[in-house]
């Protein structure tokens, strides 16, 4: 059997992402991250969908060119295009969602609405063709982490979930991105933090570990805890952030990275699995990936991390969902809406 030759959209936050997979390889992938809302310090979702819109044609002519297909070849061979149906910014799903129908209609390939979250839980299976597939043991337990969202999940199927712990409120990658902004790094700030770790001690603050031993995460409570370390210090000290940073950041990181792996750790006892997988944004730091390691060889798990370009929203991750639901026959209806909330697993 022909693998099908399948195009993938994802639009669902700030970064327009197109790829063409044929079966379960990945022949391109182009994303372009929108920087227009560093200077905001969060995503401001109506600029989003302008970026998405001026920027969705050209990525998808750059993915097509690098695919090593011709743009005749892909519009005459299109199998299917698989899209992030949600969750997301409606207005920016809204431009992803749009593109794949006007390109469904253009060629006849059907639709294939995709979970935004069921694509971070296959990213650590994207097949760039060297070698053989990795292959892909259900069922596995998933730890997501990025910066609308923070679960545990187990998956027996592509789209059978069971959500096993998650946020009461903010992400992790928020919790990141917030404390960096107090600190004055930017936006998003996870990176920053990540690499400002490296050259300090993260034993040299202790701040608010929440809801320890219960199922569930809760960040607001670090997030708070940081802030008001920051600000006492600062009122006697109007330089603690500068000649600290580099401890505030490795501190910060060690308390996220422990409530991670102590909650998954917590969740694993249970799952009767002994595979793990990680996802997201927040699954690139540096520190959750070693530390990950470390538990999992304690532990005996088999780990599977994205590389590290598939950690954060890509449209690689949305067209290897998109394949095993096009093995599966799960085609969307053309009259399909933008999901904000996002469509059941
Ligand atoms: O998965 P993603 O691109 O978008 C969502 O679906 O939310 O994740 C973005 C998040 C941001 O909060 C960003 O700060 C965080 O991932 N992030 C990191 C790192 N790289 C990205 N957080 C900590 N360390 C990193 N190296
Ligand atoms: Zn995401």
């Amino acid at each position: 059997m022909k693998e099908p030759l399948i195009l993938a959209v994802e639009s669902s936050c700030d970064d327009t992402s197109v790829a063409v997979l044929r079966g379960r390889r990945l022949l391109s992938c182009v994303l372009n991250g929108q920087r227009v809302h560093e200077e905001y310090g969060g995503v401001v979702p109506e600029l989003a969908s302008r970026a998405h819109l001026q920027q969705i044609v050209p990525v998808a002519s750059v993915a097509v060119r690098r695919s090593g297909l011709t743009l005749d070849a892909v519009l005459d061979e299109l199998d299917a295009v698989a899209f992030t149906e949600g969750p997301g910014l409606v207005g920016s799903l809204l431009v992803g969602l749009s593109f794949a129908k006007g390109l469904s209609l253009a060629t006849g390939a059907p639709l294939i609405g995709v979970n935004h979250l069921s694509g971070h839980m296959l990213a650590p299976f994207i097949w760039e063709g060297d070698g053989a597939p990795p292959s892909i043991d259900f069922p596995y337990v998933t730890l997501l982490v990025s910066g609308g969202h923070t679960m545990i999940a187990r998956v027996s199927g592509f789209n059978r979930v069971d959500v096993l712990s998650e946020t009461i409120d903010d992400a992790a990658g928020e919790a990141f991105d917030k404390c960096a902004m107090l600190l004055g790094l930017g936006y998003p700030g996870g990176p920053v933090v990540d690499r400002l770790a490296a050259g300090g001690d993260p034993e040299a603050f202790h701040f608010a570990h929440p809801m320890r031993g219960e199922r569930n995460f809760s960040f607001s409570g670090l997030k708070t805890s940081f802030l008001y370390l920051v600000r006492d210090r600062m009122a006697s000290d109007s330089h603690f952030i500068e000649r600290r940073v580099n401890d505030l950041c490795a501190s910060l990181q060690r308390t996220v990275v422990e409530i991670l792996l102590e909650k998954l750790d917590r969740v694993m006892r249970d799952a009767g699995v002994r595979r793990v997988a990680l996802g997201g944004g927040v699954s690139a730091n540096s520190g959750l990936r070693a530390g990950a390691e470390r538990l999992a060889q304690r532990r005996g798990w088999e780990l599977y991390l994205p590389e590290l370009r598939f950690t954060t929203d890509n449209a690689a991750m949305i067209g290897i969902a998109g394949y095993f639901k096009y093995l599966a026959g799960e085609f969307t209806d053309p009259s399909a809406a933008a999901l904000p909330r996002g469509p059941a697993f």
